[in-house]
């Protein structure tokens, strides 16, 4: 029996009709449930930003989770494959018109990645002030609040109506099957079965 934690939301209903195009019907939360049990897997619904944490501490065996949050969090898992699904960027926004001043001595970043974010600066050599909000990161530099953000790009859609534009990419994420590397010793077959179902579903482009 393999546990996968799901994050909440489009990549939980995509990784499900994955299980589904490959083990028939059954892959289905019911209303309000977090634990969905079938023969041969019980899945979790978490937040996309606890799925690692799930799979580190091995109350899941595996998890879908996008490869930002894995950037972000910086924990020894084994990253399995690239489903191709929930693609995004990660990118550093400003109000349009405006862009990076590396002159600049210092610069105020707002985001929910602040990991990614201070990396990303560090590596330009510029001093980046950087302000952890949990959401509505569009709205920091449109009072003031902070020059820049570092976040997640899907459409674009949030930041175009906002006045905002990218300035600059700093990585390409997509949703990643992930296994906690205990699971990964102790239920390898099983992992490796699941794995060469999935992959042959997985579209490359
Ligand atoms: C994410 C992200 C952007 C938006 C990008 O926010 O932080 O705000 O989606 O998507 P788009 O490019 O398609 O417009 P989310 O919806 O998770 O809400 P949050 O601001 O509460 O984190």
């Amino acid at each position: 029996m393999l546990t996968i934690a799901l994050p909440k939301g489009r990549i939980a209903n995509e990784s499900l009709n994955i299980f589904t195009t490959i083990f028939g019907n059954g892959f289905e939360f019911e209303d309000r449930k977090l634990i969905l049990k079938t023969p041969q897997f019980n899945f979790l619904l978490v937040r996309n930003q606890d799925v690692p944490a799930y799979v580190k501490h091995q109350a899941a065996d595996l998890g879908i989770v996008g490869l930002d949050v894995l950037e972000e969090q910086e924990l020894d898992l084994v990253q399995l494959l690239d489903l191709g699904i929930g693609k995004c960027k990660v990118c550093v926004g400003m109000k349009n018109g405006e862009f990076l001043d590396y002159d600049k001595p210092e610069i105020r970043v707002a985001t929910k990645m602040e990991r990614i974010a201070k990396n990303y600066f560090s590596k330009k050599a510029m001093a980046a002030n950087i302000i952890k909000l949990y959401g509505s990161i569009e709205l920091a530099p449109l009072v003031g609040l902070c020059d820049a953000i570092v976040d997640i790009v899907e459409s674009g859609a949030t930041m175009r109506q906002n006045g905002l534009h990218v300035v600059e990419t700093i990585m390409e994420s997509s949703a990643y099957l992930i296994a906690n590397q205990n699971s990964f010793i102790e239920k390898k077959s099983e992992i490796l079965d699941l794995y060469y179902r999935i992959a042959p579903l997985v579209k490359k482009d």
